[in-house]
């Protein structure tokens, strides 16, 4: 099984990252080989609208994109993380899911099968806060084809380890993690 874990946060050891990385850390156990980038860390640009994707079924935009539309072809399962910023996903992670365009016109289905996980971590201390949202995303990530199976989030985390300390949900993460 291949998995795949993005992280959509500047904060390149803050909450969102240990969040996937714990949902990982069992996947791993268990076989499994993560492959995890960084989105902050990338050259992503947001889509330009060209509309080639719909002519060509692909991007023809030169940057990481075409790394990550390779590695979404390879894996089994994606873990994708975002802090919530402004109550939604964050600047970093916002262009990957907009490339993810040439998938919904993609009549062969390419993403079918492929298991979805979404991961946030927000300030709010209220973890019903951006459910709405958060449902609202399921619902994208299915238009785009892939299987969405879960979202999980942690809230109230502000300090870059303030995540360490919510014990329960890091057992749910490696619980999600397993049942990959
Ligand atoms: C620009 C910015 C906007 C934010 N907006 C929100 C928000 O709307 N709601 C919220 O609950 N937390 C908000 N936060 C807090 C982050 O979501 C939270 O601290 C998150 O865990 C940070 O993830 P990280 O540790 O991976 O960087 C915001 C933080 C920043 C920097």
């Amino acid at each position: 099984m291949k998995v795949l874990g993005l992280i959509g946060s500047p904060r390149i050891k803050g909450n969102t990252a240990k969040l996937v990385k714990e949902i990982l850390a069992d996947a791993s156990e268990n076989g499994a080989e993560p492959v995890v980038y960084n989105l902050a860390k990338m050259n992503l640009s947001g889509c330009n609208a060209c509309s080639a994707c719909l002519k060509k079924g692909t991007c023809i935009l030169e940057d990481d994109m075409q790394e990550l539309y390779r590695k979404i072809e390879e894996t089994d399962v994606l873990v994708l993380g975002s802090p919530v910023y402004m109550r939604e996903i964050s600047a970093q992670a916002k262009p990957f899911v907009d490339r993810l365009h040439p998938f919904v016109h993609d009549s062969s289905k390419p993403l079918a099968g492929k298991r979805l996980v979404l991961a946030y971590t927000q300030g709010n201390p209220n973890v019903d806060t951006y459910g709405k949202y958060f449902e609202y995303m399921e619902g994208i990530f299915s238009h785009v084809g892939f299987d969405v199976k879960c979202t999980v989030a942690a809230a109230g985390t502000i300090g870059v380890d303030d995540i360490l300390e919510q014990e329960e949900l890091l057992v749910k993460a490696r619980e999600i993690g397993k049942n990959l």
